[in-house]
């Protein structure tokens, strides 16, 4: 097969052998994908007609540009290796839909996986897709996609990777996907590259991907969208911009495997919005109802997903669980931030959030985001009761913002994070034993040193808080609260510098002891890490700043001043 370095890829090849490992860093990818409503059912005219009906129902201008053919449109390899399509679903080849595609000024996405086999192959029967995947074939099936075809995305599944019966390879799944992410690099061409190993893959995956799938598939039904909000409630630290955790398509107007209600279509939809992961519609466009075409067209949800600090919320609050979540919207530690009130529980719940909590103060205004209205200025506090599944998504706007004085230990990065069982360490966010620690969680199976054998890789198994910010060089004294039965050791250092090593020791997992470290913080964001290469560390609250007086009010004061200007 032919191939053509089209002046696009040219380009990105150019500017990559600049920059050994540069990529375009994009906000969440939106767009349509074929999966959720037809599984391996898909044919020409079906995708061609999705897109025409992304534009004709006025989405793709709200930035629903990607169409994405998943699984089912292979069919073997010729004997020189050369993937093959299949001539029944797409009787002229993939060319004349990724034509269409960006004939209508959209981009367009293709599906692969990192063994031999495809899912739907090993799954549904797909006989197709029995030797389609990557395994052996990187190069060669790259240069396909993306020099030939011009494919702006592809999506890499791991079933044939698998470690389970006699058909699958037991790969590693961090050497495969950095392979793979090699192949698209020689390609030169811009593509966006999503890795589907339905768990968290592990910290690795953010410096090769441009987003990673952290759950099972979802399902069109409550259930399975409660489970993966779950999953994701405490991921924030593994999401930065043009690097997203997938939550799985969008099941908005799908009706497969069940129907969510208003109250949880508004929900999945917001915390996609709220979480920044990708938004690729799964339901058939061409008959949406008004409602769902209105809230997957609800410009302000959409302006928190696409926002260019690219940041996913945290929880701020837990309260028997149902959460209060947070993040910055347009200006990192600004006035503006956009807050969500999430109740995944079978009963009603009357929620509360001081401002302060949410590092804001004077009066707040508060814009409700699905309603599209104005609910009024508020002061101290705001209190809503949510039915059942229920959400509401809104933008705080507060005459002044706060300094940050409490990062909890769920909201850290940790370095060995990962929920595929591939390293023999890895520290977890756990609500055990968690009852008295701020949010009822707290990191544990901290310390040493995390291997990935297959991989032939390793990670140190650390918290570390990335971004802890003070607008001004100041002293500080940290407050890392912390549990553990008999003593345990802690290094600790700031911006890499060793503070010392601490010997801690709370006396039981359920009672929650305070470190207290005197040191200075510089203006801007600053690197606290907690860590113990030798063995087991105590489990991590949280950490609390506390300036002394005099710094604390100056800083306060200082940046209301420079707001009012503005
Ligand atoms: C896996 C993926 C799904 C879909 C199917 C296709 O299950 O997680 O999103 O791509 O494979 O077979």
């Amino acid at each position: 097969m032919k191939t053509v370095l089209t002046t696009a890829c040219f380009m990105a090849f150019a500017l990559s052998m600049q920059a050994q490992s540069q990529r375009i860093e994009l906000p969440p990818t939106m767009g349509w994908s074929s999966w959720n409503t037809y599984h391996a059912e898909i044919n020409e005219e079906l995708i061609k007609m999705q897109a025409s009906a992304l534009v004709e129902k006025g989405l793709a201008k709200k930035g629903y540009k990607y169409v994405n053919i998943d699984d089912g449109f292979q069919k073997l390899r010729d004997n020189n290796g050369q993937l093959l399509i299949d001539d029944v679903r797409f009787p002229h080849g993939l060319e004349p839909v990724v034509s269409h595609v960006h004939g209508l000024g959209l981009k367009a996405g293709i599906y692969s996986d990192a063994g031999i086999k495809t899912c739907a192959s090993i799954w549904a029967g797909e006989t197709g897709g029995a030797v389609s995947g990557l395994y052996g074939h990187e190069q060669q099936d790259c240069d396909y996609f993306f020099k030939d075809l011009k494919f702006d995305f592809i999506k890499v599944d791991f079933c044939g990777g698998e470690a389970k019966g006699s058909n699958t390879l037991a790969l590693s799944p961090q050497q495969r996907y950095t392979d793979i992410a090699k192949a698209i690099a020689n390609t030169g061409c811009n593509v966006q590259y999503n890795l589907c190993r339905w768990a968290f893959p592990g910290t690795w995956a953010i410096d090769i991907a441009d987003s990673w799938r952290t759950t099972q598939d979802i399902e069109s039904n409550w259930p399975s969208v409660k489970s993966i909000i779950n999953q994701n409630l405490y991921l924030s630290a593994y999401c930065k911009f043009g690097h997203y955790n997938d939550l799985d398509m969008l099941e908005v107007g799908v009706t497969r495997d069940g129907i969510l209600s208003k109250d949880e279509t508004i929900t999945h939809f917001g915390m996609w919005c709220m979480m920044s992961s990708p938004l690729l519609i799964g339901c058939d466009v061409t008959s949406l109802s008004d409602e769902d075409l209105a809230l997957l067209g609800n410009e302000e949800l959409i302006a928190l997903n696409q926002d260019t600090l690219g940041l996913q919320a945290y929880v701020v609050s837990n309260q028997d669980g149902a959460y209060v979540l947070v993040k910055d919207f347009e200006t990192l530690h600004g006035r503006k931030r956009a807050v969500a009130f999430y109740n995944p529980n079978e009963t009603a719940k009357e929620m509360m959030i001081n401002f302060a909590d949410l590092d804001l103060a004077g009066n707040v205004q508060i814009r409700d985001l699905v309603l599209h209205e104005n609910l009024g200025s508020f002061t101290g506090q705001y209190a809503v009761t949510l039915q059942p599944h229920a959400s509401q998504f809104m933008l705080f706007t507060a005459d002044e913002r706060l300094q940050r004085t409490k990062y909890e230990a769920e909201t850290a990065f940790l370095t060995a994070y990962h929920e595929t069982g591939a390293l023999d360490l890895c520290a977890v966010p756990s609500e055990a034993m968690a009852a008295n620690c701020s949010g009822r969680v707290k990191v544990i199976a901290l310390g040493g040193i995390a291997k990935d054998s297959m991989a032939g890789t390793s990670f140190p198994n650390d918290l570390v808080w990335q971004h802890v910010y003070v607008p001004q060089n100041t002293s500080v004294t940290l407050n890392i609260a912390y549990t553990c039965e008999n003593s345990q050791d802690m290094h600790v250092t700031v911006n890499g510098k060793d503070l010392g090593n601490f010997s801690c020791c709370s006396g039981s997992a359920n009672v929650v002891s305070n470190l207290e470290i005197s040191t200075k913080l510089k203006a801007g964001d600053n690197v606290i890490r907690l860590y113990n290469d030798e063995g087991v560390m105590p489990d991590i609250d949280c950490l609390t700043l506390n300036f002394p007086k005099s710094a604390k009010s100056k800083d306060v004061k200082m940046r209301g001043k420079k707001k009012a200007r503005r």
